[in-house]
């Protein structure tokens, strides 16, 4: 092996980056799903352009992080049945077709809304409100109509949403005017009789406000006491960065789960820009002009923001996993910052940062920190006993700045080796790690310095998301390079590493004797040594 060379230090050539991201390894990301396995499923709202224009990269977002969808409107009446005799199924269809296909959990938004329901439902030929009894009709046709066609096809149900006030009254809507406060217990009936088996959900904004959650809770017990089968409680979660305290959303959750109901956190989104006039509702009827002051981030965030966001993020789930006894669900509405109805709502036309991925579709520091605060491992302990495949690590010297690469891959390993510039060495097998996940093999996850052009190797979870979370990151997640082990066996050894300040970049050995001279002869302001990075075989 040839000893580690340490010349002056030198940023990446263009050249030299070019090789490596063209044959980085896109290992699978990890998930949200998988991190929160044993908690709670994961959704999203889409909208569309994922069901029925099929946009790839949002789509691989959704069925690579949950495992539930809802639609953000193609199940609300405005978009499904458009006129009292008239309904238009194509776009709910293709919506509950793309989860069946996908393995999602399907939840249904919604049946009973005061919003985006046409005033036409509520009126006869000559404009006129309809009468109680035909107004009975006309909810409990398309409540069966609508349930009816998704049977066994949607799990979970929004019956009722945003039927309260602010104050815990009962909101002044068609539904209570023309039918009275009992619309909500026919509603709830008449949907247990179309699918006895599916979860049947009240909604709402506000939970947190003490005097809506005490009115709206005192109500639900009314009618669970008189046996009107409501399966659950559901939480929108339209939160902005420094409202609710979690001290409110802890007093929610608490009160919440202590009805016995199933709670759902449905449409969680964390805005990010002033609050218009101390408005912390989500009535989508509301709503305020278009100011300078109430659009400070049209062309950028700044990083300080990013981070008081991922910390919320972080903070709320740590909440979430606290009450994942109750919790159903915890479902994102919205994918990307560029698809979120925040941009227009409360305030038109505004530049929104509310969700975990970003404009490009790439993950954001709030992604990152939802992953860090995960129970479970990101990769699920292996089933298999199989024996270990041992393979060789190829490690490759890059002369421009004096860092080294490793790979497992024959498509790097023949790209490198074909370079002619003289940019890339290969100096032999680095040692053996694991070419199959069994036993007691970890992951060895794999990061690009954008800045640099140099990767990163960690078997540490927490490394790897502590490195990523931070919002002046450089670095991209690849994927898992390949797998080691955390500990000792019988014909393993210590893997050591070293971190080298001048490129900023790591370098790894097995070999005992190459670790002691580096460590008695090379500066530690040129190599520092960081401790065993993992068991492998030589
Ligand atoms: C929003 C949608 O996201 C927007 O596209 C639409 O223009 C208005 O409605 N509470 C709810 C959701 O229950 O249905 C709302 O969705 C957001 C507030």
């Amino acid at each position: 092996m040839t000893p580690l060379k340490l010349a002056t230090a030198c940023f990446a050539t263009a050249l030299s980056a070019l090789i490596l991201s063209s044959v980085a390894n896109a290992g699978a990301p990890f998930s949200m799903r998988d991190g929160y396995r044993s908690a709670f499923h994961i959704g999203a709202a889409l909208d569309s352009r994922v069901f029925v224009n099929e946009d790839p990269v949002l789509s691989d977002i959704v069925t690579g992080q949950c495992s539930l969808i809802v639609a953000g409107n193609e199940l609300k009446w405005e978009s499904l049945h458009p006129a009292i005799n008239r309904y238009d199924f194509s776009k709910a269809d293709s919506f509950v077709n793309w989860g069946e296909r996908n393995g999602m959990q399907v939840h249904g938004h919604v049946l009973v809304w005061h919003s985006q329901t046409p005033s036409s439902a509520f009126k006869d030929a000559s404009g006129r409100n309809v009468s109680r009894d035909e107004m009975i009709a006309r909810m409990q046709d398309h409540i069966r109509t609508v349930m009816g066609r998704y049977k066994g096809r949607i799990q979970t149900w929004d019956v009722v949403n945003e039927a309260f006030n602010d104050d815990g009254t009962l909101r002044d809507s068609p539904w209570s005017r023309i039918i009275g406060p009992d619309f909500i217990e026919i509603a709830f009936r008449t949907a247990r009789e179309v699918d006895p088996s599916v979860m049947l959900v009240y909604n709402d904004y506000s939970w947190v406000n003490p005097a809506k959650r005490a009115g709206i809770l005192a109500h639900i017990r009314q009618l669970l006491a008189k046996g009107v089968p409501i399966d659950a409680l559901g939480i929108q979660g339209h939160w902005q960065l420094g409202y609710p305290s979690l001290e409110q959303v802890d007093a929610t959750l608490w009160d919440l789960a202590s009805t016995g109901l199933k709670i759902l956190i449905t449409e969680l989104d964390i805005d990010v820009l002033p609050t218009a006039w101390d408005y912390t509702g989500a009535d989508i009827n509301v709503r305020f002009e278009l100011q300078d002051s109430l659009n400070p981030y049209r062309e950028t965030i700044p990083p300080a923001v990013l981070q008081q966001q991922a910390d919320r993020y972080a903070a709320l789930f740590t909440k979430f996993l606290e009450y994942k006894d109750y919790i159903h669900t915890v479902t994102f509405w919205g994918i990307t910052d560029q698809d979120s109805w925040l941009n227009n709502f409360p305030v038109r036309g505004r530049t929104n940062y509310p969700m975990v991925y970003n404009r490009d579709n790439q993950p954001k520091p709030a992604y990152f920190s939802i992953m860090n605060v995960a129970p479970d491992p990101l990769v699920p302990p292996a089933t298999a006993t199989d024996p270990y495949v041992p393979i060789p690590l190829y490690r490759f010297h890059r002369t421009t700045n004096n860092s080294h690469f490793f790979t497992v891959t024959k498509a790097e390993f023949d790209a490198l080796s074909a370079d002619t510039s003289g940019t890339w060495v290969y100096e032999g097998p680095s040692h053996h790690v694991i070419g199959n996940h069994t036993q007691n093999s970890t992951p060895v996850y794999r990061l690009f310095n954008r800045v640099s052009g140099s990767h990163f190797y960690t078997a540490s979870k927490d490394e790897m998301v502590g490195v990523l979370s931070n919002p002046s990151s450089i670095f991209n997640y690849e994927g898992i390079a390949f797998w080691v082990l955390a500990a000792p066996i019988p014909g393993a050894q210590p893997v050591y590493r070293f971190f080298a300040p001048p490129s900023g970049s790591h370098f790894f050995t097995i070999n005992e004797q190459e670790k002691d001279v580096l460590r008695a002869t090379v500066p530690s302001t040129q190599l520092s040594y960081d401790g065993v990075a993992w068991f492998a075989f030589p």
